[in-house]
């Protein structure tokens, strides 16, 4: 078993990594006999574990509720979420009570937003079954719901209380969804970790086997690297900014293709390319760096492209409405190494519809 903990003072957590933490008991979850807590999960998660953990958690005595919401990007929303808090009201639970996230990304942050704001806030639980929600969406305490006009939009910091990633779970998950995890995998060798991504290189293989000891080192490679970055700055004011590699480009294609049609890692792997080529014509980057990214991702299943009918152009609109954007300037994450990267202001926009045309044509 391996354990990361989050060092953020009082709000500080662990961060549990092994095979078949979900299989015999519950107590690797921080709750004691008695205890009330609301499991928040979708239609395809509650088919494959919901009864196995509601025995688990009934035979540990926790008076443990479930709502089941509809499964998809698409339902990532207000509307939605609120189904989280008519369900925690219609069963009485007040301040004390703890909710758990079974399930990716998007059960995740919304669980996690339900958490900040129910009675003005309530501990929550991280339970990642994909492969991007273990590696990045569980960690960190980004929590929130996406507006018709942007992804993410409506949201909060707040941590959750632990964060348990059965390895498991990986079995039933779609190849698709196993790929879109790599891209935020790659993501991180590209940032922050040079050796990282020589080792994804030589072990990519293995990884999209679900090898369970290469899947373990994975995971737990990229959770410290995140857990370092938050820890450092957890409300992304510097270089928590560096995780969003990719993320304004890919953002703006989830928007445009709308919610749910291009998956997030899919998004972000085409957006990390963008990048890099956004840094090679700025003279950043080197092409044989660029190449090496593109060949990881492509081994990966994963696009190289964005939508072949949405052009450069299109995507400036969104980009002006990213988080990152401040009084007006769009902030870029720009590879300049494998390893190395930097948060970059001023760019010009016509570098980056060169970029985005240059890669669309290629
Ligand atoms: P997801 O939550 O939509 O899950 C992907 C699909 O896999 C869903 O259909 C889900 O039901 C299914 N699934 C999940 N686990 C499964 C399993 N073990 N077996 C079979 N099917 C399974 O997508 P995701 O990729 O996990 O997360 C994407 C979301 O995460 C996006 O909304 C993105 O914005 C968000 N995100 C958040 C952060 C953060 O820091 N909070 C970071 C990255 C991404
Ligand atoms: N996924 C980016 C972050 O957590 O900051």
């Amino acid at each position: 078993m391996e354990k990361i903990t989050v060092s953020l003072g009082y709000r500080s957590y662990p961060i549990t990594i092994s095979a078949g933490l979900l299989k015999y008991s519950a107590s690797f979850l921080p709750l004691k006999s008695g205890d009330n807590a609301m499991l928040v999960t979708n239609q395809t998660l509650a088919a494959l574990y919901l009864h196995k953990l509601l025995t688990l958690l009934n035979k540990a005595d926790v008076k443990i509720d479930y709502v089941i919401l509809p499964d998809g990007e698409q339902y990532k929303n207000l509307s939605v979420m609120n189904q989280i808090f008519t369900a925690l009201l219609q069963k009485s639970h007040g301040r004390e009570t703890t909710l758990i996230a079974l399930g990716g990304g998007v059960i995740g942050d919304m669980t996690g937003f339900a958490a900040a704001s129910y009675q003005r806030g309530v501990r929550f639980i991280q339970v990642p079954t994909t492969l991007l929600s273990q590696v990045d969406a569980s960690v960190g305490g980004k929590t929130g719901v996406n507006h018709e006009m942007g992804k993410n939009m409506i949201g909060a910091f707040y941590q959750p209380v632990s964060v348990i990633i059965d390895t498991d779970c990986l079995s039933t998950l779609p190849p698709r969804e196993l790929a879109a995890g790599l891209a935020e995998v790659i993501k991180y060798g590209i940032i922050l970790d040079s050796e990282f991504f020589q080792w994804l290189e030589e072990h990519l293989d293995a990884i999209l086997a679900l090898d369970s000891k290469v899947m373990r080192f994975c995971i737990r490679r990229c959770c410290e690297l995140k857990v370092k970055v938050v820890e450092h700055d957890e409300c992304e004011s510097n270089i928590r900014t560096l995780l969003n590699l990719g993320h304004t480009f890919a953002h703006a294609i989830e928007t445009h293709v709308g919610y749910g049609n291009w998956l997030h890692g899919e998004a972000v792997a085409a957006g990390i390319v963008m990048a890099a080529y956004t840094s090679e014509i700025l003279g950043e980057f080197m092409s044989v760096d660029t190449i090496r990214i593109i060949n990881l991702l492509k081994r990966a299943h994963l696009p190289v492209r964005g939508p072949t009918n949405m052009n450069a152009e299109a995507y400036l609109p969104y980009m002006m409405r990213d988080k990152k954007v401040v009084k007006g300037n769009i902030r870029f994450v720009l590879p300049l190494a494998i390893g190395r990267a930097e948060i970059r202001t001023g760019i010009d926009q016509n570098i980056v519809i060169k970029a985005i045309n240059t890669l669309q044509n290629s």
